[in-house]
């Protein structure tokens, strides 16, 4: 097997890691490239294994083989024409999130990756297959929650913002054109990730969508800084003939209060859980004789796999054919439509609605 990153920054560091932990790694062949030579030595430094190029072209010049995997980890802006050089050369390509910086670029690489027989996967799967997770999945399976019909998915954080608080010197996540958007592009990967990988929708409408951009005396004013730092949305979930409604909210900039809340409503119970980092708790609450119930149950990672390893891990195996959560083409595809959906309706004003079909992901305007 043989990895390729374009990128040696931040998240290709993770990356190379979690190739470590694959099985057989002493016969996986790392390669690296990045247009900073310095950043590219100091990977070299920490990852020895690793052969390095000045830049992709030559990098994958050599003969593709069906199981070789691109790993782009590089800034929105260059997905696109990275992993279309990638894909054109005959390899499987796993993106760092967002997938791209607009539905144009997302149609046109799952056109190229289905051309070709390629997958295409992109890294927003990093907190699928969590314990507590898996958990809720079961919990909605087994009607312990009766018809569910409202999902809470609220993330608010005071001072988060990348290129600000988090990783200051990658300003490019400040930048529109860089970066494609703010919050939405950011953590919206993995939101949708979740939320599309609970519920299997057939269909999402965002029925009502806005952004801001909440201003602080630490705003830099030395570079381009024009993304929001704070969305809200309505949102239909269309499934098997049910809808479900979704209050979605993130911030990495509020002047109000910080808080998250992820939980999902029936008509027999409700549950309460955090799909990241804060908690391992699944809190399950329903009735019983008229009174309030309340359960409490922890499902902790034993894994020595952590969801960094996962999208490597996950993308792994299904390029070995095994079965995986890997999120790669039609629903990475449907994914990305979701939060350029969030987009335009915000700035439109009108529902949008992304449509999630086996081999194909229509959006439709509406
Ligand atoms: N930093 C994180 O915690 C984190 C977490 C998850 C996902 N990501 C995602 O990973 C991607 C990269 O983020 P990062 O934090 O590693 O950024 P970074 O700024 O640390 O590194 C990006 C690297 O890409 C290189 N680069 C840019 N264009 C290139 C090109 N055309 N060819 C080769 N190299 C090129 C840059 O020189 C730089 O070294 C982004 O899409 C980001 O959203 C980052």
């Amino acid at each position: 097997m043989r990895f390729y990153l374009i990128g040696a920054g931040v998240i290709a560091k993770s990356h190379a890691d979690a190739i470590r932990k694959l099985p057989n790694c002493d016969e996986i062949e790392l390669k690296v490239t990045d247009l900073n030579s310095q950043a590219l030595s100091g990977f070299v430094e920490l990852y020895p294994e690793a052969t390095s190029y000045t830049d992709a072209k030559t990098m994958l010049a050599e003969e593709a083989k069906a199981e070789d995997i691109v790993v782009i980890c590089t800034p929105p802006f260059t997905h696109y024409e990275l992993s279309k050089m990638a894909l054109e050369s005959g390899r499987n390509v796993l993106c760092e999130k967002p997938l791209v910086m607009n539905r144009q670029e997302a149609d046109e690489l799952l056109e190229i990756a289905r051309g070709k027989k390629r997958l295409l996967g992109c890294c927003s799967d990093r907190f699928i297959g969590l314990p507590k997770t898996e958990e809720i999945k079961k919990l909605i399976q087994s009607n312990a929650l009766g018809e569910v019909y409202k999902v809470t998915y609220v993330y608010r954080g005071q001072r988060s913002r990348p290129g600000v608080e988090y990783q200051p010197e990658s300003r490019w996540f400040l930048n529109r054109s860089k970066s494609g958007g703010g919050i939405v592009m950011d953590w919206g990967p993995y939101d949708f990730a979740i939320l599309n990988d609970v519920f299997k929708p057939s269909a999402i409408e965002v029925s009502s969508a806005w952004v801001s951009k909440p201003e602080t005396q630490a705003d830099p004013v030395d570079t381009v800084y024009d993304v929001e730092g704070h969305v809200g949305a309505m949102m239909k979930y269309h499934l098997d003939g049910k809808t479900i409604w979704v209050h979605y909210e993130r911030a990495h900039c509020t002047h109000g209060k910080p808080y998250h809340l992820v939980e999902i409503e029936g008509t027999k119970g409700a549950v309460e859980w955090s799909p990241y980092f804060e908690s391992d708790k699944v809190v399950y609450t329903s009735d019983k004789d008229g009174e309030v119930v309340t359960e409490e149950r922890e499902f902790v990672n034993e894994s020595n796999i952590s969801f960094m390893d996962h999208p490597i891990h996950y993308f792994y195996s299904k390029v070995k054919g095994e079965l995986s959560p890997a999120l790669t083409n039609e629903q990475a595809h449907f994914n990305f439509s979701c939060l350029q959906a969030l987009y335009d309706c915000a700035d439109t004003g009108t529902v949008q609605k992304v449509k999630h079909v086996p081999f194909e992901s229509e959006y439709v305007n509406s």
